[in-house]
């Protein structure tokens, strides 16, 4: 079985290399930017044919969540045009697609109307992106429901890892410059292990690959469990990592970003786990793993 990823320089893409020795039943064949650029229909022909993947992981992205503010373009042409251009050529090749999109599809606005606690977005949740990341996303999600049916679509969300660049690698970044640092309390969602991404995408694959069905083909909402704000994402980065600094809560209206975020985007994950049998971490557990 021949599974080929885009982006693998990526958080996720180095992920997938990471656990990709578990799984010698599969031909991983990891393709970074230079080899296969997503926006490059007749590059992603040309790779498609050489490698003929029965399964491809699109672990390409702009992700730049504020520059994308800024350059909307670029943005619109790697997670629109790109996810258009995979599932192109995956329907050539009949190969099934897996898409990695983003809890920034929600505006975290579906508690207000409501008087009930805050419910986790499910996959028939309305989308309604509050910045261009996140617009691009839902996008590149419709690009490949229109071309090519045979697609995992698989949101997640705040993606934390060794590799690459995320909010982990700044806090602990910045804790070795700093003695104080304020973090939003009033965004609430769910940390991430890119590890734990990729084992799911892979049992994703195996389970396909074992029992094919059309059935299962279509939205997925996974992140890990629980929920917390940037603060208690960062305070707990410093506790497991045994750092002392002085850590500040403070409203988003302290720290203003270019592209506005969802206040909440916990995602419910009850469709993965029901359909994959797939047990989820707590994100604190992951977290802690990842530190050790
Ligand atoms: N990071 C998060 O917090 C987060 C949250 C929710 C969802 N997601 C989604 O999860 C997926 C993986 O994210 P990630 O954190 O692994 O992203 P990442 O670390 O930013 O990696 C993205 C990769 O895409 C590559 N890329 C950019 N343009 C490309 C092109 N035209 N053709 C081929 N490759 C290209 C980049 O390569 P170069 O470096 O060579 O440009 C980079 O290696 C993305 O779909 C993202 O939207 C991420």
């Amino acid at each position: 079985m021949v599974v080929l990823v885009t982006g693998s320089s990526g958080q996720l893409g180095q992920s997938l290399q990471f656990i990709a020795p578990n799984y010698p039943q599969i031909d991983f064949v990891f393709c970074d930017s230079k080899k296969l650029d997503i926006t490059n229909l007749e590059n992603c022909n040309q790779v498609f044919d050489q490698y003929k993947p029965n399964f491809c992981i699109n672990g390409a992205a702009y992700t730049a969540v504020d520059k994308a503010e800024s350059e909307p373009e670029k943005a619109f042409a790697i997670n629109v045009n790109g996810a258009k251009n995979l599932a192109e050529v995956s329907k050539k090749f009949d190969t099934i697609l897996l898409h990695i999109s983003t809890d920034f599809v929600f505006d975290g606005n579906r508690d207000v109307t409501s008087s009930a606690v805050e419910m986790p977005y499910t996959e028939i949740d309305i989308p309604n992106p509050t910045g261009v990341y996140g617009q691009t996303k839902l996008d590149g999600e419709k690009a490949i429901q229109e071309f090519w049916d045979k697609h995992y679509i698989i949101r997640t969300s705040w993606v934390y890892s060794q590799f690459g660049n995320n909010f982990m690698k700044t806090m602990l970044r910045l804790a070795s410059e700093r003695d104080t640092i304020s973090v939003v309390n009033d965004q609430i969602g769910t940390p991430t292990n890119a590890v734990d991404l990729a084992e799911v995408l892979v049992k994703i694959i195996l389970t396909d690959n074992r029992q094919p069905t059309t059935d299962n083909f279509g939205i997925y909402n996974f992140s890990n469990e629980g929920q917390c704000s940037w603060y208690d994402f960062a305070k707990k980065i410093f506790e497991i990592n045994n750092i002392s600094i002085n850590l500040l809560p403070i409203p988003t209206t302290s720290f203003p970003t270019p592209a506005k975020r969802p206040s909440f985007s916990v995602l419910d994950k009850s469709k993965i786990k029901t359909v994959f049998g797939i047990e989820i971490n707590n994100w604190e557990e992951s977290l802690r793993n990842q530190s050790e």
